[in-house]
């Protein structure tokens, strides 16, 4: 049985790098694997995608120096630090997959009509502050294109407008990715070439947000699954929560999508992924309908 690392010697030793060849995931193993995770964050990982957790965990393993998918189970259960490992659990199973302009026609609802009519609603009563949260945020990408079009085409509009933008994500490299403001040519690859010119400044391969950008836009580690967690995260003028639900189960999707609907103040909006609808999680919100795309208001 492996050693668990606990002294800085232990680290730097040679551990043996199994692959998937010498380490087999039982059937069993997964179930309970499968289990700790729904539990823990809803991610569901259905019959299909053994294979798929099997690599993934394989790396973490082989970083602890453990022996077996069961001594990794043990390692999660029983060790002392295990909610520190959950964060490096996370960092392993989670798809990130995410990109600058991922879906221009929500950006456009935001500009031609939500925000507008926010800020009319908002003068109203006084300050017109709005907030917005990027719910699995990924590295930041959907926030900062939230944070450019505010930028160009609605500062100008409203020169009162506050605007505070959170972006949160379960997986912590992927949050502190999204604080550096730094991106990779992969990321801004949608980017319409107007706003790759004006917002960000490229350094050899990497491309950094405008300054002006980022101040309005913070990250922070965050479960959508906690019940703890989303209690923090009230008054919300509009959510974005995209292509995340997909990897949730039924059960799970009303729950977060119940947490999100509380989380909005009245009147404010929900946009999910292109390819995902609340049909069937929740009843409670009025669709909206706006070109190439709908939004889920909160009446
Ligand atoms: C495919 S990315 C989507 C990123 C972005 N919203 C977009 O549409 O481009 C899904 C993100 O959901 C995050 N995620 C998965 N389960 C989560 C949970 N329970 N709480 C918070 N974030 C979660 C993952 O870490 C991942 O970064």
């Amino acid at each position: 049985m492996a050693q668990y690392p606990n002294t800085i010697l232990s680290q730097t030793e040679a551990v043996p790098v199994r692959t998937a060849f010498d380490l087999k995931l039982s059937d069993l193993s997964f179930e309970k694997f499968r289990e700790l995770i729904y539990s823990s964050c809803g991610i569901y990982f259905q019959d299909n995608k053994k294979y798929l957790l099997e690599s993934r965990l394989l790396k973490r393993m082989n970083h602890l120096g453990l022996e077996s998918y069961e001594e990794y189970l043990d390692y999660l259960k029983y060790n002392r630090t295990r909610e520190d490992e959950k964060k490096y659990l996370y960092e392993a199973i989670t798809i990130n997959e995410t990109f600058f302009f991922r879906n221009p026609p929500q950006l456009d609802a935001l500009v031609t009509t939500v925000i507008p009519e926010l800020v009319a609603a908002k003068r109203k009563t006084g300050k017109v502050k709005i907030r917005i949260w990027s719910a699995a945020s990924s590295s930041g990408e959907e926030a900062y294109s939230i944070g450019i079009i505010i930028a160009d085409l609605l500062k100008p509009k409203y020169p009162d407008l506050e605007v505070e933008i959170i972006g949160t994500d379960i997986n912590n490299m992927v949050i502190e990715a999204a604080k550096s403001g730094l991106f990779k040519e992969y990321s801004i690859r949608n980017t319409p070439g107007y706003y790759l010119k004006k917002y960000f400044k490229q350094k050899g391969n990497v491309f950094e947000i405008d300054p002006a950008v980022k101040k309005n836009v913070s990250f922070k580690l965050l479960n959508l699954y906690e019940d703890f967690d989303m209690r923090s995260m009230v008054n919300f003028d509009i959510i974005f929560c995209a292509n995340v639900l997909i990897y949730f189960d039924m059960k799970a999707k009303v729950k977060v999508v119940s947490n999100l609907y509380n989380s909005l103040n009245k009147g404010g909006y929900l946009f999910i992924g292109y390819a995902e609808t609340l049909h069937m999680i929740s009843k409670a919100f009025t669709i909206v309908s706006f070109p190439k795309t709908i939004g889920y208001k909160k009446e």
